[in-house]
C-alpha cells in the first residue's frame, strides 16, 4: 500500500470509498439517492480546507481507501461554517417531505452540523475518518495509515484525536480498541472512542 496526501483530484474515488463502506462499514450504496452526499460530509472538507490532514491509500488497482482528520475539532467546525456548508446548504436545501431515504439524515446534518461539546475537544482535540474497500482491509493497512496520522497530528502539537463509530460496526471498534482507543461515551447508535499519547 502507498500512503500519499490526498488531493482534489482524488476526491470522486474518496467519494466512491466513502459510500462503499458507509453502512457500517458495509456498502451504503443502496441506501442513497445521491451518492455524493456522504462524501460531502465525511470527505469532501477534509481535503480541501486548511487545518486537515488528508492522505489517500492506493494499491494496484489505485485509490482505495483514506485516512483524514481535522487538526482541531472547533477550527475546523468554524471553517466548515464559512467555507464548506454554504454552498452546500444551497444545493441540499431541506426537504419538504422527508423521503425517509438515508439523504434525508445526512442533508440534516448539513443544516445542523452535531457540535463536539467542549470537554471532548479539550482532551482529544483531533477528530479522524478511516476507510478502506474490502481489497485493503485486513492486511495491517489499517493500523499503518492510523499510525502515519498519529504521527502526522504529533507534528501538529496535538495531544489526542477523537471519532465516531456505529454501534453495529463491531469490526471497526474492535480495531480502534486494539490500537489503544478507549469508549469516552456511548449510546443506542454508536460511540465516541479517543486516544492520547
Ligand atoms: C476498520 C478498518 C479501517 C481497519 O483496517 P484493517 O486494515 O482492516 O485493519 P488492520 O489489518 O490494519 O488491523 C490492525 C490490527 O488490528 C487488529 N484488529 C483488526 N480488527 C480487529 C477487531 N475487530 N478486533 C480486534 N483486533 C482487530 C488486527 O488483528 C491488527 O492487529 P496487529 O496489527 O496487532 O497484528 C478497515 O477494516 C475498514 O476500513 N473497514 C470498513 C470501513 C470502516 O468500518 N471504517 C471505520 C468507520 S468508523
Amino acid at each position: 500500500m502507498d500512503l500519499r496526501p490526498a488531493t482534489s483530484a482524488d476526491l470522486p474515488a474518496l467519494y466512491e470509498v466513502c459510500l462503499r463502506t458507509g453502512d457500517a462499514g458495509d456498502d451504503a450504496s443502496e441506501q442513497f439517492d445521491d451518492p455524493d452526499l456522504l462524501g460531502s460530509v465525511y470527505v469532501g472538507p477534509y481535503v480541501t480546507l486548511d487545518g486537515t490532514i488528508a492522505l489517500a491509500a492506493l494499491d494496484d488497482d489505485g485509490v482505495g481507501g483514506y485516512v483524514l482528520a481535522a487538526i482541531d475539532t472547533a477550527d475546523f467546525a468554524d471553517a466548515c461554517e464559512r467555507e464548506w456548508w454554504p454552498a452546500l446548504r444551497r444545493r441540499y436545501p431541506l426537504p419538504e417531505h422527508p423521503t425517509g431515504r438515508r439523504d434525508d439524515e445526512l442533508i440534516a446534518h448539513i443544516h445542523h452540523p452535531p457540535l463536539m461539546p467542549a470537554a471532548v475537544i479539550e482532551r482529544y482535540p483531533a477528530h479522524l475518518h478511516i476507510d478502506l474497500l474490502p481489497r485493503m482491509q485486513g492486511g495491517g493497512n489499517g493500523r499503518r495509515m492510523i499510525e502515519a496520522l498519529v504521527a502526522e497530528l504529533q507534528r501538529s502539537g496535538v495531544s489526542g484525536v477523537h471519532l465516531g463509530v456505529a454501534a453495529e460496526n463491531a469490526r471497526a471498534i474492535g480495531f480502534y480498541e486494539h490500537l489503544g482507543f478507549t469508549t469516552l461515551h456511548e449510546d443506542a447508535s454508536g460511540r465516541l472512542m479517543g486516544r492520547r499519547w
